[in-house]
């Protein structure tokens, strides 16, 4: 099967600091995989890498090669901002807008041009919190602003706005670290039931969450791939000592 994401031989370099060092990867289109590694070991910088994130910091530069079924996204014609609706991203922090519950999944079809007739965005805006797992929460009160829900009901509504303009890829940048254990079986949760329809990948510091929401799991240190494979033979029968370190706790 070809893969939806191949990166190939990515390095990303900080000024004259190396974080990414020679990275090659492939993201599939029905697994959801997971990143891991110690703080500092470039997790964020290659997440953002799949999506261009890296762009918006002046002193980042990326070499090698990203493809998105098979299209390199790094190449002079490549619309950014379509490929961030391609592939969207969920942050550590929620981020919904200070706008409506309604406004912050509308916003993206709308500018998209995904949905013009009110009644399509409407049903566009009812699938997406629906699918979110956020609907019954707050069909009653869509007016009111995203910034007044709770903190794990922000990032649903986060994740409502990514799925909203159909994106083919989620990146999750650590999408539980802000939220309580309740609100994070909701997200995984609904991790389980995004699979299949997008690629997924999330960075995670916590081993249980990668063992269980991801198929497969890569493990990075001081900027390297140091292992990647199916996340049970990770977590259970890892081949390079320095991931069998990790996961046992004796450093990160
Ligand atoms: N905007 C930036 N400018 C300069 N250096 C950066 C920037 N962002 C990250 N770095 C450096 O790149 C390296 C990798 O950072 P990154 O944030 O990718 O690590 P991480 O694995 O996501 O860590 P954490 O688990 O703490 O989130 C670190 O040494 C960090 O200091
Ligand atoms: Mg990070």
């Amino acid at each position: 099967m070809t893969p939806k994401i191949s990166a190939r031989d990515v390095s990303v370099f900080y000024g004259a600091k190396q974080a990414i060092d020679h990275v090659s990867i492939d993201v599939d289109q029905d697994n959801v995989l997971a990143f891991i590694g110690p703080s500092g070991c470039g997790k964020s910088t290659f997440l953002r890498t799949l999506n261009r994130m890296n762009d918006t910091v002046a002193s980042a530069r990326v070499s090698g090669e990203i493809l998105l079924d098979g299209e390199d996204i790094y190449a002079s014609g490549m619309d950014v901002v379509q490929l961030r609706a391609r592939v969207g991203m969920v942050f550590q922090k929620p981020n919904p807008f200070p706008k409506s519950i309604y406004e912050n999944v509308a916003y993206g079809p709308r500018i998209h041009g995904l949905a013009t007739a009110r009644a399509d965005l409407d049903a566009l805006v009812e699938q997406s919190l629906r699918r979110a797992g956020l609907w019954d929460e707050v069909k009653d009160r869509l007016t009111d602003s995203g910034t007044a829900l709770s903190g794990g009901q922000q990032q649903r509504l986060c994740i409502a706005r990514a799925i909203a303009v159909d994106p083919e890829v989620i990146l999750m940048d650590e999408p539980c670290s802000a939220l309580d254990p309740i609100a994070t079986a909701k997200i995984e949760e609904l991790i389980h039931e995004l699979k299949g329809r997008y690629a997924i990948v999330i960075v995670t510091h916590n081993m249980q969450q990668a063992a269980r929401v991801s198929q497969q799991t890569a493990f990075f240190h001081l900027g390297q791939l140091v292992e990647f494979g199916r996340t049970g033979d990770i977590f259970t029968n890892p081949r390079e000592e320095r991931t069998r370190d990790y996961i046992t706790g004796r450093y990160g």
